[in-house]
């Protein structure tokens, strides 16, 4: 095709398609299927749901086109980018490489359980049906050995495969295999989604999903919403800035955040309504964060028809969410060393990946360390996440992420401002209608939610999970 750039040129998307689904990609992850049905449960469901989607619609859209836009205009990595436009900036793109070489080392460690799982359901489920928690502390986590399968041989092979697709290039790697893994997702999606909602007694889950009891919101739920769509848009570390960087002049950048918002929030839904309706259909008790996708699902997958089956379509599911989003993240820190520090794209590529993968392992190693006899051994039913890998989720999730998000906005909104945003999105014959209201919401009203939630999460001690 005549649109690949000509060598020497930067990498671009080859299609529209293509960007919308690596972006797309991006933002379906962990945070969707495994982090948004408990939250939507917590939450008190269908409110949950519908705040959700506002503050989408208003903030994080808006923050994604600030995002993209910067990344375009420049046509640099994320520090790049700042150096560009404004060089005392250039700490906002480096704290996003760093953040997302942080979220790469856990995550890497939560796609190689994820691995370790598709094989456990496929060789025995019923040592995992056996005891699910006593599988996961002692297999995966290590509890009662060294943990080689669940911190180091299946992260290792999770990470091979970024990796791989990363050596091969923008179009010919994170393209090609985005176009192919997020059809692939969506027809997983809903072979599940069928399942569930055909459980008997599932209806009772589909009653809360849809159940609109105003009283269950309040100032804490807001801000787990807030977070959580940050999160899971891949914001606030420069990510987008490097994905719309490889975006060429004539794509319409305000369709194509509506396009990736919808896809990120659809995925984000169909999960929520394929995990609640079987936990409740299976009278299965929802656990919290890593218990619920590993511990508490086993119960599900036990007690339906043909159960293992779908277990491995589940997780083969997260493992294709989590791949295409550790991409991304690989993808930011390589931009950033191949453009700034001169790197050769796959020297850069195995370097980082080398030195997350080390702080990754302590990551699973602190669970170990920590949690077990902190916690469960001693029977207590909350399986909470102290130590490291607590800390990490912390700072990055809850921290640097919006902290990002929020220095994207101020930058756009009042440094480089709004006009010039609009007139880069403005360009060959792109039209953006919205850019009035954009412009409110950049300069004022995301910021202001911004400080909120980290004002929120740090002084006031709400829980952000
Ligand atoms: N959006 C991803 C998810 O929902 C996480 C992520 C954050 C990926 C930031 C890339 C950058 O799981």
């Amino acid at each position: 095709m005549s649109n690949k750039p000509a060598k020497g040129d930067r990498a671009q998307w080859a299609s529209s398609l293509g960007f919308i689904l690596a972006a797309a990609g991006s933002a379906v992850g962990l945070g969707n299927i495994w982090k948004f049905p408990g939250k939507a449960y917590e939450g008190g469901g269908g409110v949950y749901i519908l705040t959700y989607i506002l503050i989408v619609i208003l903030i994080g859209a808006t923050a994604m086109i600030a995002e993209l836009t910067v990344g375009r205009a420049t046509q640099k990595n994320a520090v790049g980018a700042f150096r560009v436009l404004a060089p005392r900036w250039k700490w906002v793109g480096g704290l996003g490489v760093f953040t997302g070489f942080v979220i790469l080392g856990y995550y890497t460690q939560v796609g190689g359980w994820v691995l370790q799982y598709i094989t456990a359901y496929l060789v025995r489920p019923e040592e995992v049906y056996g005891d699910p928690q006593r599988f996961f502390l002692n297999q995966v986590l290590g509890a009662d050995r060294f943990p080689l399968a669940g911190a180091f041989l299946f992260p290792l092979l999770f990470i091979a495969c970024v990796v791989l697709v990363i050596v091969h290039g923008v179009e010919g790697g994170i393209e090609r295999f985005n176009k192919l893994a997020m059809p692939a997702l969506f027809l997983l999606l809903l072979v599940l989604l069928g399942r569930s909602v055909t459980l008997p007694g599932a209806d009772a889950g589909l009653r809360y999903l849809l159940s609109f009891d105003f009283s269950a919101l309040n100032g804490s739920v807001l801000l787990s919403a807030l977070g959580q769509a940050f999160y899971s848009l891949s914001l606030g570390m420069g990510i987008m800035c490097t994905y719309g960087s490889y975006v060429k002049r004539t794509e319409n950048l305000g369709k194509n955040t509506a396009m990736i918002c919808s896809l990120d929030t659809l995925v984000a839904l169909i999960a929520a309504f394929i995990v609640i309706p079987a936990v409740f259909a299976t009278g299965v008790e929802p656990g919290k964060g890593a218990s619920f996708a590993f511990v508490s699902l086993a119960g599900v997958f036990e007690r339906m028809p043909l159960g293992s089956f779908f277990g491995v379509i589940f997780y083969t599911l997260l493992f294709f969410a989590a791949l295409t989003s550790a991409i991304s993240l690989l993808e930011g820190t390589v931009a950033y060393l191949t453009e700034e520090k001169g790197l050769p794209r796959t020297r850069a590529t195995v370097l980082t990946a080398a030195g997350m993968f080390c702080i990754g392992v302590l990551y699973t190693l602190s669970q170990v360390h920590f949690n077990i006899r902190g916690v469960w051994l001693d029977g207590a039913s909350g399986l909470s996440f102290p130590a490291f890998g607590d800390f990490l989720e912390y700072l990055t999730d809850r921290l640097m992420t919006p902290l990002g998000a929020l220095a994207y906005c101020v930058f756009v909104g009042w440094v480089w401002g709004p006009k010039q945003a609009v007139a880069e999105i403005e360009q060959e014959g792109v039209r953006f209608p919205l850019a009035k209201p954009w412009a409110v919401l950049v300069k004022y009203v995301v910021p202001a939610a911004i400080v909120v939630i980290l004002f929120a999460g740090m002084v006031m001690g709400l829980t952000l999970s």
